[in-house]
């Protein structure tokens, strides 16, 4: 069972020792953002450099879906003032791929790996969590449910059953820590927070990108015509949700949005974050976030 944690702006209760996720302890209190750094990438271009300066405490995967994704066509990220707009479409090599040639590999990173997933529906998403939730490797898995259920054309995550549904699929199938990644456009941010918590979540994270776009030329310049806002330009939004979620629950919440340097990390710790991570901060920098982790390591 998660450790009760401490809410309310400014929580000093918890800054020695961060709150369990189920019964796992992360090393840190620094995550990226799913999607937003290629470990094995950044492996292939920086070798045991990157090893030995690891700019996460807990390195999250991109999204895994059972089956392969090309993702959107291109152009699929779009620079805007203080932040970017992408349209990636989630591409993944499926889960068989994932299993067999990523995650032994992730699984040599210094740091503890979460693995993040999405189903859209309750088989697809059964299907990648027991199948993850067998491996070795993985330390946590994290849910994405920011898409739609292809059964009920809802939205998982901005709608509190069908959150509460795939959470209790997903709960019922593997003894991981859970982490239940929320999606910003839900129109009742606590109740979906509640409801992921109810149902078995052992930490919530949030925020995923907001709905943007980005013209040039009198059109759209993303070829699907809009994506997801992130950077800098959404963290007053991002603080507002952390603060209203972080309120709801007694699990632990992993805040992010705009995170870019040590004051920003503050921030949502002060609005109630336990944990933070770092997103679109890596484009610009792959190691923007290792004065963070070890700012918020000293504390
Ligand atoms: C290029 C890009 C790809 C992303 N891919 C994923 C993804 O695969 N899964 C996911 O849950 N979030 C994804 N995100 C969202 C980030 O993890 C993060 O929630 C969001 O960008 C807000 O944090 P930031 O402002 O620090 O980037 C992606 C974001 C970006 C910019």
């Amino acid at each position: 069972m998660a450790d009760e944690h401490t809410t309310g702006e400014g929580a000093a209760g918890d800054r020695d020792e961060p709150p369990a996720i189920g019964g796992w302890r992360p090393p840190g209190r620094v995550f990226n953002g799913s999607g937003t750094f290629d470990a094995l990438a950044a492996l292939a271009v920086f070798g045991d450099a990157l090893l030995e300066r690891f700019p996460f405490d807990v390195y999250v995967s991109k999204t895994i879906t059972r089956e392969p994704r090309v993702g959107n066509p291109p152009p699929r990220i779009a620079e805007t003032a203080a932040g970017m707009v992408n349209s990636i479409g989630l591409p993944n090599k499926g889960l068989a791929r994932f299993l067999a040639e990523d995650l032994p590999r992730l699984g040599e990173l210094p740091v503890p790996v979460c693995v993040s997933v999405m189903g859209h529906s309750g088989d697809e998403l059964a299907a990648l969590v027991a199948a993850v939730g067998e491996r070795e490797e993985v330390a946590a898995i994290e849910l994405n449910v920011s898409c739609p259920n292809v059964e009920s054309g809802l939205v998982i995550g901005q709608d509190p059953g069908e959150t509460a549904r795939a959470v209790a699929r997903a709960r019922a199938l593997t003894t991981k820590p859970l982490v239940v990644k929320l999606t910003p456009t839900a129109s009742d941010q606590a109740a979906v927070a509640r409801a992921a918590a109810d149902a078995g979540a052992d930490a919530l994270s949030l925020v995923n990108t907001f709905p943007g776009t980005v013209f040039a030329r009198g059109r759209p310049l993303l070829a699907r015509g809009h994506g997801g806002l992130s950077g800098p330009a959404i963290k007053p939004l991002a603080l507002a949700q952390v603060r209203t979620v972080a309120a709801a629950v007694r699990i632990p919440v992993i805040g992010m949005g705009g995170i870019a340097a040590v004051a920003d990390a503050e921030d949502f710790l002060a609005a109630g974050a336990s944990y933070v991570a770092v997103g679109t901060a890596n484009f610009r920098d792959p190691l923007a976030a290792l004065p963070i982790r070890k700012a918020l390591r000293a504390m």
